[in-house]
């Protein structure tokens, strides 16, 4: 918890260096969710990467770091529209304090930040040029996930595997490319780039899950999040897929929800042991994720790397 303080504080502050002299109404839009504050975990990923590859090397590729966290933001801009959501990091959502035209400008803006950003890292031009082929791959990627998790509200039949590659998509494959980023701009072999393309997808799968859980168990004091909001708008989260295995339909709650109503369902989904289950299963994508580490020599940064893999699922928000 103390690395990701301390990352989060100097992600921060690289921030407000770039983009804290806001002018025009947009800019404005576009820096809201970014002071906001998120957990700053891909950024974290990224530099213990690159430093547990190359030990000092991360003050110079720092830049790709805020590549990923500002890619990060766009998506959940453009996200929190599909979602129809009204609350991110704790405060109002993007669409709802200016308007959806204004929130899908600000996503895009997010959005080429992260190529000027990559640009701006002090590292040998032909791994940048990779850099840009992977964070472009991963971008198309999110894409075709978030495309999936809205066409799979219309459907009662989308099976584990389908949301497991859907949420690889939309989730993991940003992870692995924030670890695959650090390292390769710090100069590691094409096989350790890859195994933390594979570690971050793993560990991503788990994160979401974990995000499903939360989204509905937690209240937005903590998540900063609507609650239910899945539920609401009958997305196909892992825990409505294992229910409706065991004969419990959801889809009547598609509806706002009362917090009593919410309650019941949880205490429902926990009584026929879903969260239970739904936990281990994204514990084992968080020990397979690990598993690709091996490769690694030991370091202070692989442990801590270890440590942020089990936060991902042991986290309230
Ligand atoms: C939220 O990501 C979107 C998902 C991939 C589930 P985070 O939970 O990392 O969001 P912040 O950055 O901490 O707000
Ligand atoms: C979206 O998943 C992940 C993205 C790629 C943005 P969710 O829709 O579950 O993310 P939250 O819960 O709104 O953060
Ligand atoms: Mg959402
Ligand atoms: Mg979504
Ligand atoms: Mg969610």
């Amino acid at each position: 918890m103390e690395y990701l303080t301390s990352t989060s504080k100097e992600v921060s502050e690289l921030f407000t260096c770039y983009y804290g002299d806001q002018k025009t109404e947009l800019s404005k839009a576009s820096y809201y969710l970014l002071e906001a504050e998120g957990k700053r975990l891909r950024p974290a990923m990224f530099k213990l990467a690159a430093e547990s590859v190359t030990p000092g090397s991360s003050n110079q590729i720092m830049s790709g770091a805020l590549a990923v966290e500002v890619t990060h933001t766009f998506t959940l801009v453009h996200d929190d529209i599909m979602d129809d959501d009204s609350l991110r990091r704790g405060r109002p959502t993007v669409h709802v304090v200016w308007n959806e035209p204004t929130a899908i400008l600000a996503g895009d803006v997010l959005f080429a930040r992260a190529f000027v950003l990559l640009a701006d890292a002090n590292a040998d031009p032909s791994r940048k040029v990779e850099a840009v082929r992977i964070l472009g791959k991963a971008s198309e990627d999110i894409c075709e996930g978030q495309q999936s998790d809205m066409a799979f509200e219309a459907r009662d039949d989308v099976s584990a595997d389908e949301y497991l590659e859907m949420v690889r998509k939309k989730t993991g494959v940003l992870y692995g490319t924030a670890g695959a980023l650090g390292a390769l701009l710090a100069g590691a072999s094409p096989e350790v780039v890859s195994a933390f393309m594979t570690f971050g997808e793993h560990l991503g799968i788990a994160f979401q899950i974990q995000d499903d859980i939360i989204d509905l168990t937690r209240e937005t004091a903590v998540s900063g999040k609507d609650q239910a909001s899945d539920i609401r708008e009958g997305k196909q989260t892992l825990i409505a897929i294992r229910a409706r295995e065991k004969g419990i339909d959801l889809t009547p709650y598609q509806r706002n929800l009362s917090s009593d109503e919410i309650q019941e369902i949880i205490t429902l989904l926990t009584e026929a042991g879903i969260i239970a289950d739904i936990t281990a299963e994204a514990q084992a994508y968080i020990d397979s994720g690990v598993a690709c580490l091996s490769i690694l020599p030991d370091s202070q940064e692989k442990e801590l790397l270890l440590d942020v893999a089990q936060f991902f699922i042991q986290r309230a928000y």
